[in-house]
């Protein structure tokens, strides 16, 4: 269950209290702070943390069900839909009814969450017990844990081809943490560009910290460099993998990035979030073996062990560095220590090279899956044979959104294109991410997947 939004009711106003209610939790699903697939309090405990009565919090889930923005299932609760589904092409069948969810509500088939199911936990526990070996720290370096930067150098060289040395680069408190801390470092007032559309957590760090976000666009060829505008500090990209979209980024627009970026005085930011995980698709350079006076490489943890770490690496040019410690010194603030301390005992002891390749094969077998689902519903899955999320293109907003609603009355929750857009929307779809469920579920939920996109009529190939 979610964490509700605060809801504030006033009983000397004219509307009845459940159609403030409705309204307040209608406002927070169309703003975004409750998110497709988040699972409502019961009519219940949300009646109890109001002080209404039952009769109220129940009107107001009527209403809201009744609209299309939640949908519910006899045991399982009331999930937030997203929006009203409009008069587009999705029928209501009798065969909406509902599929049984996995114990923890819908099947979440929504990209940025890893595969944990083959993630070995007899070889996390050793890590975790070998992390609580080592004696405590009295006075942490700054700039990382030396065991953890020296693993991460191994790995970087080892599924990157990125040859770095430890001193090369700092330990993080995973990329969105990072992108904050570079942003802080950066001149005030100074402006960043971010692909649009792009990764909403490192638009939000960026904002955070004071940066003015500047949307850039990106196609088939990843970001569109030359349409990039002058007097940037820095530009923030997802090269091996474009988040959303799935495609990387060529290797011409790699040296046109790297070439302006000398040229201009930015900095440019590798969100290399998934790059460990390519599995029919040929690596090409990173930005930072490219360019690595002008570029801040940044790894994470998060999607290919869990982000229960909290923990990434970045590597960076020294004086850029030397800041960065510096005002980690100045400010107190540093990445945590025990994360780093897992990750370093399970690459030494060969459990994450193990983990990896399982990682890889299930993945590369799961985007298979959900590429068959898609065709079979007569649509087409774009995005490299990568990491762990696909794009289902759609014709317009309304499809989207009524294909998310549905998809959530039948127990799925995904994800659409629309939230990820920092600037204006200019294309729809579902992006469709396939690590969350084990695969028995994730198999089930595929077969209904297909149901839902097969109502998406006008965008099938050769008509309905
Ligand atoms: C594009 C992108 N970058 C980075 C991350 C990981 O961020 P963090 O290391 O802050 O968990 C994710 C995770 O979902 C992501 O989707």
């Amino acid at each position: 269950m979610i964490e509700m939004p605060p809801v504030v009711l006033d009983r000397s106003a004219p509307a009845p209290l459940s159609v403030q209610l409705a309204d307040a939790l209608r406002t927070a699903a169309a703003g975004g702070t409750l998110r497709p697939g988040d699972r409502l309090p019961s009519t219940r405990e949300l009646a109890a943390a109001l002080g209404v009565s039952r009769t109220v919090t129940s009107a107001a889930y009527d209403q809201l069900l009744a609209e299309g923005w939640a949908a519910g299932r006899r045991g399982a609760g009331t999930f937030v839909v997203g929006a009203a589904p409009g008069p587009g092409p999705v029928a209501t069948t009798p065969d909406d009814a509902p599929v049984e969810p996995g114990a923890a509500g819908l099947v979440d088939l929504r990209a940025g969450t890893p595969c944990l199911e083959v993630l070995d936990r007899a070889a996390w526990r050793r890590a975790w017990r070998a992390a609580g070996d080592q004696p405590p720290d009295q006075a942490p370096d700054p700039a990382g844990d030396a065991a953890f930067r020296a693993a991460v150098t191994t790995h970087l060289l080892r599924s990157r081809g990125l040859g770095a040395l430890p001193g090369d680069l700092l330990a993080t408190g995973g990329t969105s943490a990072a992108i904050g801390e570079l942003a802080r470092v950066l001149p005030p007032g100074s402006r960043v560009g971010v692909e649009d559309p792009g990764y909403q957590r490192v638009v939000g760090s960026l904002r955070e910290a004071g940066v003015r976000v500047v949307p850039l666009r990106v196609d088939d060829d990843g970001l569109v460099v030359e349409e990039v505008p002058a007097g940037l500090a820095a530009v923030y990209c997802t090269p091996a993998h474009q988040y959303p979209l799935g495609r990387r980024m060529s290797a011409a627009r790699r040296m046109a990035l790297v070439t302006r970026a000398r040229a201009e005085g930015w900095w440019v930011l590798e969100d290399d979030y998934d790059g460990e995980l390519r599995y029919d698709v040929a690596p090409l350079p990173l930005l930072g073996a490219l360019g690595p006076d002008v570029v801040v490489h940044l790894g994470t943890t998060s999607k290919i062990v869990s982000p229960t770490l909290g923990t990434g690496w970045l590597v960076a040019p020294p004086a850029l560095r030397t800041e960065l410690v510096a005002r980690r010194t100045a400010t107190g603030t540093r990445p945590g220590r025990a994360g780093q301390r897992v990750f370093a005992a399970l690459a030494a002891s060969g459990d994450l090279a193990r983990h990896l390749r399982r990682l890889r094969r299930e993945l590369a077998e799961r985007r298979a899956l959900v590429v068959a689902a898609v065709a079979a519903a007569g649509l087409r899955a774009e995005g490299d044979a990568a990491g762990a999320h696909l794009l289902v293109p759609l014709p317009d907003d309304a499809t989207e959104q009524a294909l998310v609603a549905r998809a959530a009355g039948r127990g799925i929750a995904l994800d659409g294109l629309g939230r990820h857009w920092t600037g204006t929307a200019t294309a729809a779809g579902l992006v469709v991410g396939f690590a969350a469920p084990p695969r028995a579920e994730l198999t089930t939920a595929l077969g209904v997947l297909t149901e839902v996109l097969r109502s998406a009529a006008p965008v099938r190939d050769g008509g309905a």
